[in-house]
């Protein structure tokens, strides 16, 4: 009831998210933590990928109109989309906060603590600076892949960028136990606009009020003491936000799940399936796909595979399979275009998540003890993929190229090889932790307090 009473006196934040699933996602749920610490919660967002309204009746949305439209948005990747709207926002973002911190509407809906942005949106902290408004950043992904992203100038100049293939094996000298193959790339026309846009994300992070992470300190320890060395802002590891326990559980998919998957892992062994999914953004060759399907077929290991339409480059959906394919496959293998990740990850039958180790998939996992196969793509999936594989020791690296074979033989050994029971007892240990890191008194339990202690103290 406090909180309803806090609600009242108006304390309103403003949140806004980068406009991808892996982004999405963890901005909703950090709104609605903050939702259950009584206060007043508004939504701007971009038109393209706009989250539903309809599932979190209790937030207000706000769409910034003309800065991007559908079409344009699916002409680009991730990274040339990012600039596009840090150039795009800046006048429709600097009018819709005017209009929030106006005194008609301060008067309407109370007064506004603070805006909390996705650290890609980096032109926010001006248009922040220029209205008023203290800015937090909220960084979805690892702490850990950050502090390599916050060292990027300095790889620079020890000249590991470009990436050199002849290098990959070289430990890169001041972030062990990274090597030069786990170093973060961006497949794009242009590597360059990658570095130019973590430099800038990460210098404008040093100018927030804060940020916040979707991380544990007991996951993530050693990297968030340097970055406490390193950043003189404040740092909340309160996640996993997933995990908290909070009244109506909203959906944050762009993609409607189908949850048939459900029962057909009812009816599969208690650890006996492999999970397949590389998340909301990665594309494979046809090449690739065929190798995996052939090789989750020959582990004759039960497979439920998440294959979202547009994965494969130059087909719509499963068009590349071999006539018969799916018809042989029999009880074996399911496959659906978008997966409820959360519960399948959850459910008993699960044995092994092979993932492109997305900052949330690979969090997902850790939190329900699912040991991973680690295929990473691109940006921050290779650093947490080797955390995943070497640090924590929760997964194996499918490292050599990617052939039926080789996927048929990390499967036997993630499922039944010696090493499977050591990383599961490792993968149960973390999930101990992830669960005792939000009780009261826990790691996250207690940032959590100082970030909404925080909030409360500043003014717009
Ligand atoms: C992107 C980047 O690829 C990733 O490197 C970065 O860390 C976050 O942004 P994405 O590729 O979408 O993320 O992966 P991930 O971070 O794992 O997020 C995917 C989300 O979609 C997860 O929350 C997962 O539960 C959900 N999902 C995925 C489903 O609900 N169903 C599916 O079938 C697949």
């Amino acid at each position: 009831m406090e909180e309803e009473k806090q609600r009242g006196k108006g304390n309103r934040i403003i949140l806004m998210p980068s406009p991808f699933q892996g982004h999405i996602t963890p901005l909703l749920q950090l709104a609605n933590i903050l939702y259950s610490k009584g206060f007043s919660i508004t939504i701007v967002h971009t038109v393209f990928n706009s989250p539903d309204p309809s599932s979190y009746p209790h937030f207000s949305f706000l769409p910034l109109h003309g800065a991007l439209s559908e079409t344009e948005a699916s002409k680009v990747d991730a990274v040339h989309l990012t600039e596009v709207i840090n150039v795009r926002c800046v006048q429709p973002l600097k009018e819709c906060l005017t209009l929030l911190l106006s005194h008609d509407k301060v008067k309407e809906d109370g007064c506004v603590s603070c805006f909390i942005v996705d650290a890609a949106l980096y032109f926010t902290q001006g248009v922040c600076d220029e209205v008023g408004v203290p800015r937090i950043v909220l960084r979805t992904g690892g702490a850990s892949s950050f502090l390599v992203f916050a060292s990027f100038p300095l790889l620079r100049e020890k000249g590991y960028f470009p990436v050199q293939e002849s290098r990959s094996e070289e430990v890169v000298v001041d972030l062990p136990p990274l090597k030069v193959k786990d170093l973060p790339v961006f497949q794009s026309k242009e590597p360059e606009a990658f570095y130019k846009l973590v430099c800038r994300f990460v210098d404008e992070c040093k100018k927030s009020s804060g940020i916040i992470w979707n991380t544990f300190e007991e996951l993530e320890s050693s990297a968030l003491t340097k970055l406490r060395q390193d950043f003189s802002v404040p740092i909340y590891p309160i996640g996993p936000f997933h995990k908290y326990s909070l009244a109506g559980s909203n959906s944050t998919s762009l993609l409607t799940p189908d949850k048939t998957c459900i029962s057909w892992l009812d009816k599969q062994e208690q650890k006996s399936v492999v999970y397949v999914s590389f998340g909301s953004i990665v594309a494979i060759s046809e090449e690739e796909f065929l190798e995996i399907a052939w090789g989750l077929v020959n582990s004759n290991q039960p497979f439920l595979w998440a294959i979202r339409p547009g994965t494969i480059r130059g087909s719509e959906w499963l068009e590349p399979l071999p006539s018969g394919f799916l018809e042989n496959l029999g009880k074996r293998g399911y496959i659906v275009k978008w997966a409820p990740q959360e519960q399948v990850l959850k459910h008993p039958a699960v044995g092994a998540f092979w993932t492109h180790n997305g900052w949330n998939s690979t969090l997902e996992s850790v939190c329900e003890g699912v040991p991973m196969i680690c295929m990473p793509s691109f940006g921050d999936q290779k650093i947490n993929a080797k955390y995943a594989s070497d640090v924590w020791k929760v997964g194996l690296q499918l490292e050599n190229k990617l052939e039926r074979g080789e996927i048929e033989k990390v499967i036997r050994k993630l499922m039944l090889g010696d090493e499977a029971n050591e990383i599961r007892e490792n993968v149960m240990n973390l999930k101990e932790k992830a669960n005792v890191c939000l009780k009261k008194g826990g790691s996250s339990y207690c940032f959590l307090d100082s970030l909404v202690s925080e909030i409360l103290s500043l003014k717009s």
